[in-house]
């Protein structure tokens, strides 16, 4: 999933800044739900009957649905294979479905125009296994990248950049290179890249998957923070210690398709135990 950076390349209108829905060009049918009079939380995601084959024929998906509500936290489990990175690369639209849609905001994501994609991805944060950084720009300067390729102004990066780097708990490290700083300052670096957007959700592909058992937990409080601020979190892992520290939403994922889908759920290999045994059941909204 290295798209993430071509498409922040392409500078967005300021004209188009704060676009709440998928941030593409204002439309009527693209407004933000979650804001109007009305009570019911309407998804942020949705999978409908989500099925994904590579062009090479392997399955990855088989009519996987859900809803995501906006502020969850969302742990997605599973074996190696089982269908995780390619159910976050479909939130991306960096894949899509063989069949069945996923929607954003209520937004059938395979109708937005390629050309408005990066419009779009600026709603979603990626965190990833492998940091992503760039090794030659300081932890400032990794983070302030993601908005100078946007055009925003010099007076707001040198605003912003330290504001985000505080909130990781990387104010002291801002002029550090990658290679100067651990696994886990450099995991939260690429928080703060992603985070200084502004998106509606992060999605984490296995952030943990390099880091020791200590600052692997760091990151996961984390992640709990920032949803505590506002943002819908979907994590990546098959680390079953930390799923169960999180103790919020659980999907499981059985070669590519849903296994079990709890709330203050635990991870639990599929068949290990009783289905709904001590476990609150997700209803569908
Ligand atoms: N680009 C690709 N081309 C063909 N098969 C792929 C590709 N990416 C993933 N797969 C296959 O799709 C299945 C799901 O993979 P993936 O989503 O990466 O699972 P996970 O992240 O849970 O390990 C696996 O069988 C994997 O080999
Ligand atoms: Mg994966």
């Amino acid at each position: 999933m290295n798209a993430d950076m071509d498409n922040a390349r392409t500078r967005m209108p300021e004209t188009d800044a704060g676009n709440g829905a998928t941030g593409e060009p204002m439309t009527s049918d693209y407004q933000t739900y979650g804001d109007s009079s009305s009570d019911i939380a309407l998804p942020i995601i949705r999978f409908d009957d989500v099925s994904k084959a590579y062009p090479d024929g392997t399955p990855a998906l088989s009519s996987v649905s859900f809803d995501i509500l906006p502020g969850e936290f969302v742990s997605l489990v599973g074996a190696s294979g089982a269908g995780k990175s390619t159910l976050l690369k479909l939130i991306y639209s960096e894949v899509e479905p063989t069949s069945g849609a996923v929607s954003f905001n209520g937004r059938d994501l395979s109708t937005i125009n390629r050309k408005h994609l990066p419009y779009y991805r600026r709603n979603i944060g990626t965190v990833f296994q492998d940091f992503k950084l760039l090794p030659q720009k300081t932890a400032f300067e990794n983070v302030a990248y993601a908005l100078e390729v946007y055009g925003s102004p010099t007076d707001e990066i040198l605003d912003e950049v330290p504001q985000i780097l505080d909130i990781v708990d990387l104010g002291a490290k801002a002029g550090n290179l990658p290679k100067q700083l651990s696994g886990g300052e450099q995991q939260r670096v690429a928080i703060a890249r992603a985070l200084i957007l502004q998106p509606k959700i992060i999605i984490a592909d296995e952030p943990t998957g390099n880091l020791d058992p200590v600052s692997a937990e760091g990151i996961i409080d984390l992640l709990l923070e920032i949803n505590q601020l506002g943002t819908t979190v979907i994590l990546a892992t098959h680390n079953q210690a930390l799923v169960n520290k999180v103790g919020r939403r659980v999907i499981a994922l059985d070669r590519g398709r849903v296994a079990s889908d709890e709330m203050e759920g635990r991870y639990v290999f599929p068949g290990a135990v009783p289905a709904g045994k001590g476990t609150k059941k997700r209803t569908r909204v």
